[in-house]
């Protein structure tokens, strides 16, 4: 079987270093690795505007940023095709058909959805579209056949629901739709990057965010910012890793090498967190080599940004292109879902 990988983001913001690590990272790594046919790269766009349906204006200028953000981790459209998910209307009408495999209640139980709908605060007034995200999320999966999608563990409720429309649907229907299944990030710390604050989750919402777009000034700002254990007030007090989102991100970016660049000190990252959980470790010090680290690794992708920003036509055709490859695979799926379902009259 061909091995397919899609996945996307919502075009809301810029991309920060929780997307990264949770997903954009190994998106680049599975793109070299040359073990996949086929990848798709999405812009939910029409998913965005679920919940932003008063800001289109958001969503609009957003789509920009995110291919830019894209580009320049190394996202290479030689190699992915990289797409805007509102110009393939093949993937509205199958979720109007999925829409018929799929419960209210089933819809309810989804913990994603529940906790969106709660920070959303929309009560009783919950849009019909934005309920029923999941399922066009579904399409959006299927209409590419994919078999791998790298996503952070927030999304897996949208894989578990897809796999049961694509069950569902091949034994309503036959053997047409492909299972997928979720790549998460090997390491725990990559899963849920909390945000510069400490609280659970980097979210534009909380202003707690390290883009990738930052300049090398404001990344050291925030860094020098962050939340760290409010217990650990002297350098000689015993301080805590657990829950410290300095050491949180060490966790995802730091690698033995590192240390004889940085910190030579220390050979790797459990020495560095004996130590201060012992005491006698200041967070200055520490906060000072994940700097470095950041700055290692930000750096190419800030400066691949401002390459690939100085000619925004071409980023726009680099999508066109997309589009027009995208949609060529979503028609063959739909034509073959609906002549399955019998809607083949003519
Ligand atoms: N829900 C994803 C997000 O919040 C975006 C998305 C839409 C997606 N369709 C998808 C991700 C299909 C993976 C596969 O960013």
């Amino acid at each position: 079987m061909r091995k397919i990988i899609l996945t996307g983001d919502r075009p809301t913001g810029r991309l920060h270093i929780g997307h990264y690590v949770g997903s954009l990272r190994q998106r680049v790594e599975l793109q070299n690795s040359g073990l996949y046919d086929m990848i798709f790269i999405m812009i939910a766009d029409a998913q965005a505007l679920t919940d932003n349906i008063d800001n289109p204006e958001k969503v609009r200028q957003n789509i920009i940023e995110v291919a830019l953000d894209y580009l320049a981790c190394g996202l290479d459209s030689t190699k992915s095709t990289l797409f805007v998910q509102s110009q393939i209307s093949e993937l509205f009408e199958l979720s109007f058909y999925y829409m018929n495999l799929v419960t209210v209640s089933r819809l309810q139980r989804n913990p994603t959805i529940k906790m969106e709908i709660k920070m959303r605060n929309f009560g009783k007034n919950i849009p019909v579209g934005f309920f029923t995200y999941p399922i066009s999320q579904a399409a959006d999966i299927t209409a590419f056949k994919a078999t791998t999608v790298p996503v952070g563990e927030d999304q897996l409720p949208m894989i578990e629901l897809t796999k049961e429309i694509v069950r569902k649907f091949n034994s309503l229907y036959g053997k047409v739709l492909v299972e997928p299944e979720a790549l998460l990030p090997d390491n725990k710390a990559c899963q849920r990057l909390p945000g510069i604050d400490g609280k659970s989750k980097m979210s534009k919402s909380l202003n707690n965010c390290i883009y990738l777009s930052d300049t090398a000034d404001e990344v050291k700002k925030k860094v020098m910012n962050m939340y760290t254990d409010p217990n650990h007030l002297r350098v000689e007090d015993p301080g805590n890793v657990e829950g410290n989102p300095v050491f949180t991100y060490l966790d995802a970016f730091c690698k033995n090498e590192h240390f004889s660049r940085y910190f030579p000190e220390y050979n790797n990252l459990d020495e560095l967190k004996e130590h201060y959980t012992k005491g006698g470790l200041g967070d200055v010090k520490v906060k000072k080599f994940l700097n470095a680290i950041l700055q290692e690794e930000l750096e190419p992708i800030r400066k691949r940004r401002a390459e690939f920003a100085k000619d925004i036509p071409e980023v726009y055709n680099i999508l066109k292109k997309g589009n027009y490859m995208a949609r060529e695979v979503a028609a063959n799926t739909l034509a073959e879902v609906k002549s399955a379902m019998k809607i083949n009259y003519f």
